[in-house]
């Protein structure tokens, strides 16, 4: 493929890109993938795409959009997979691992399902016929399958957000969406997907019990889906994130955070604010590679040009690891030199840095305790331009200089 070549050739030497590696770093420490969401209107960007080809950089895609139930079935019975496969296609071709979003949620549904008048009966023949269709077509696809997605409400007394599907079939149809699911395609990976679920708290529990009641039914559900939308400074700790990892991999399922991006409530962001979405970045990416549990993590577009975040949150945004110019934040060098560090690696300095303006990814032998100096703790900062707490770990951690502004105990 000369022409990709020589495009991916060309973006390196506009952008001076010399790490162009989560995928493969995050291989080497263990996991399955690391990932994007992407979108069918985005693929026209020459620029853009050479990144979210490259397979060291991305090796899961996921499409944002156009395998959800407008796109593939908007009038009933009428299938149509020709926008969801041109992203398939595109991972596919590239080596991909494709998580599948997603089969049964309250939002961008058609009309029809909408507003249309169901019993129990004719809302499960809809069901069973819209999960049958489109997992079939992309049966042998999809490494996982998003099947339930934000059935959980934090608001409503029962845990469950009462949309049709759970007005007129109660909360059985989610089991049943997750045995049909099961039956189109049994080496697809069953998953529940939702927000605010990634740290202990009310619908965290209902999320225990959502996985509890399906596996109730003897219906398989192999994953859950932690989508990770998170602001900055209110992102949850490292061991916050991960005690709730261990929670769900108790009942016998893996996790993975999928749809990951961490926002600024206002514009633009200042330097401290951009080290704090360094940190919080970091501290998903630490609690996934603290558990085996954890199979990988997929961010919600990789440059602010493509978020969902300003037209849906006005004013805010900034949230994703590549500025919109497709250069690289603080919070991916935080994201790349955890990787790496997991990885037994490190990161090579950086030839060409936009901002920190010090070496980035090094990983110094701080000793890890000397006399009576203060320790930080597992995940404590240890470091960083304008720091004046403790440098030195506690054994076993080592102080790991994840970018200019911020260092860290692992
Ligand atoms: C099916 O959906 C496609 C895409 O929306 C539309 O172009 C086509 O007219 C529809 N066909 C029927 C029979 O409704
Ligand atoms: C819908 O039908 C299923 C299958 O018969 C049943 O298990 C479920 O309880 C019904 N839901 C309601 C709300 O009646
Ligand atoms: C890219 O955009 C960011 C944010 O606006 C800016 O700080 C940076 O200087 C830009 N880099 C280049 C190379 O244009």
């Amino acid at each position: 493929m000369p022409s990709k070549l020589t495009s991916l050739a060309a973006s390196a030497l506009i952008l001076g890109q010399v790490n162009a590696n989560l995928n493969q770093l995050a291989q080497a420490a263990g996991k399955l993938y690391f990932g994007s969401a992407t979108d069918n209107s985005e693929l026209s960007d020459s620029a853009y795409v050479a990144i979210l080809s490259n397979y060291e950089e991305f090796g899961q895609i996921t499409p944002g959009n156009t395998q959800k139930w407008e796109y593939t079935e908007p009038t009933e019975g009428n299938f149509t997979y020709t926008e969801g496969d041109v992203i398939t296609d595109f991972a596919e071709a590239n080596g991909q691992i494709l998580r599948c979003h997603n089969l049964v949620w309250y939002n961008q549904l058609p009309s029809w399902v909408t507003s249309d008048t169901w019993t129990n009966a004719t809302l499960t023949a809809v069901m069973e016929a819209h999960i049958q269709s489109e997992v079939t077509h992309y049966k042998g696809q999809c490494y996982a399958w998003d099947v339930v997605n934000e059935a959980l409400d934090d608001n409503s007394p029962t845990g469950y957000r009462t949309d049709v599907f759970y007005e007129t079939m109660g909360v059985w149809y989610i089991p049943f969406a997750f045995a049909t699911a099961a039956a189109a395609d049994p080496d697809a990976k069953l998953y529940y997907n939702d927000y605010n679920i990634e740290y202990a708290g009310n619908k965290a529990t209902a999320a225990v019990e959502l996985v509890e009641l399906i596996q109730s039914y003897g219906a398989k559900i192999d994953g859950v889906g932690l989508q990770g939308h998170f602001i900055v400074g209110e992102t949850p700790s490292a061991s916050t994130l991960l005690a709730q990892i261990e929670t769900y991999a108790a009942l016998g399922v893996e996790v993975a955070y999928t749809e990951v991006d961490v926002r600024f409530t206002s514009l633009p962001p200042t330097t401290a604010g951009l080290a704090q979405q360094a940190v919080d970045y970091g501290s998903v990416t630490s609690a996934c590679l603290s558990s085996d549990s954890c199979v990988g993590i997929t961010v919600w577009d990789f440059d602010d040009a493509y978020s969902w975040i300003p037209s849906t949150f006005s004013g805010e945004g900034d949230a994703c690891l590549y500025w919109a110019n497709l250069t690289t934040k603080p919070a991916y060098d935080t994201v790349e030199s955890l990787l790496a560090s997991a990885a037994g690696t490190t990161v090579p300095a950086k030839t060409s840095t936009a901002a920190t303006g010090t070496a980035t990814g090094t990983i110094t032998a701080t000793s890890t305790s000397s006399g009576a100096q203060p320790t930080q703790s597992e995940y404590g900062q240890c470091g960083g331009i304008g720091w004046t707490g403790a440098t030195v770990c506690a054994s076993p951690y080592t102080c790991i200089i994840m970018n200019a502004y911020y260092s860290q105990c692992l």
